[in-house]
């Protein structure tokens, strides 16, 4: 298909469609963080380090616990890290969406009679989304069988599982750098509210917490929502071979967020280290490599499929106020 290859570089749409291209794909985040593991090890005096508290920071210690943040340090490493990977994403889906546009400019015109004025883009935009959410609801109604009826709940499930753990990422994210950095750090509020806010963010969580109940039981909305995705494709596969490697691109990295995520808490639950960081380390990658490559993947065809509607209502290819 052709969308995998609008975004630039295009090369990064090859290596997708083939399994001989997930190990350079993979490798590239490997390094990165390969290298700040690295010169963490070396800071720390070991690769596999436990910790304890010390004042606001953390110290090494032979009897203290496993804490991610100790050995990638999220202030300086991983947050600004996945910030960049945030723009590059947004920069290859602008550029991808530009090249379609600018081909959809040699396609003839539509001449129409009687049309008023032409409707914004952004107004085209917003119809179309209303259009899409509409035709959401009308997935069940595509057929009844029961592939299609596991590719439904397989997608409301990893779909709702996702904005649990992205609420689950917003809280921490607001909880550290609103709660602990601005509140606290920067303007010397430490009870109440601040304290509310900065404790709500913070890891690792006690399991009671309601944030961490949220993340587990976005977890097993995951689990279940890919082992429903999967077993219906592998029906396919046997009926009649449809799919290929692209297909099962975006399935085996969410699969790999999956199981590694769950995998660094109950490693670190259990307190096995060797384990753990190798695990979160994994994690790390594949969350990697599906937000930078998006643009590449299945899920940027929703967004290059979205805008490619708008323009055809713009141009009246399609009719406004239809669903
Ligand atoms: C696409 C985005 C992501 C998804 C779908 C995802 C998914 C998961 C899942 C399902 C778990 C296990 C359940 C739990 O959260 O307690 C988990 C754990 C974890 N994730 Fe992610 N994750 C994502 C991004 C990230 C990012 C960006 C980081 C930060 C650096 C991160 C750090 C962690 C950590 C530290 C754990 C272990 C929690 C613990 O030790 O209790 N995740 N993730």
């Amino acid at each position: 298909m052709a969308y995998r290859s609008l975004a630039k570089p295009a090369i990064i749409g090859t290596w997708m469609s083939s399994a001989k291209g997930f190990p350079i794909l993979m490798l590239i985040p490997a390094i990165l963080y390969m290298f700040i593991w690295s010169v963490m090890a070396n800071k720390l005096g070991t690769a596999f380090p436990l910790f304890v508290t010390d004042g606001h920071g953390l110290k090494v210690a032979a009897e203290g616990a496993i804490i991610y943040g100790g050995l990638f340090p999220g202030d300086f490493t991983i947050d600004p890290i996945f910030g960049l990977v945030f723009v590059f994403m947004v920069f290859a889906f602008a550029g991808g969406i530009a090249t379609m546009l600018r081909g959809f400019e040699s396609i003839p015109k539509t001449f129409i009679v009687g049309r008023g004025k032409e409707p914004s883009f952004l107004c085209c935009l917003i119809e179309t989304l209303k259009v899409e959410v509409a035709q959401h609801s009308r997935f069940q109604n595509c057929g009844q069988e029961e592939k299609d009826v596991q590719r439904f709940t397989g997608h409301l499930f990893v779909f709702y599982a996702f904005i649990a753990l992205m609420i689950v990422t917003s809280v921490v994210a607001v909880g550290h750098w609103f709660g602990a950095f601005f509140l606290q750090h920067l303007m010397g509020i430490e009870g109440g509210l601040a304290g509310l806010i900065a404790w709500a963010g913070h890891t690792p969580m006690p399991l009671w917490s309601p944030v961490k109940l949220l993340a587990n039981a976005g977890a097993v909305a995951l689990v279940y929502g890919l082992l429903k995705l999967t077993s219906r494709r592998t029906a396919l596969d046997a009926a009649k071979s449809t799919s290929n490697w692209y297909d099962w691109y975006l399935l085996t990295v969410i699969w790999g967020i999956a199981l590694t995520g769950i995998g660094s808490e109950i490693f670190r639950l259990i307190g096995q280290k060797m384990l753990a960081y190798p695990t979160y380390y994994l994690h790390l990658i594949f969350v990697f490599m599906m937000l930078a490559y998006l643009p590449w993947s299945k899920l940027g065809h929703v967004v290059y499929r979205t805008v490619a509607l708008a323009y055809a209502r713009k141009i009246g290819r399609l009719p406004m106020g239809e669903l």
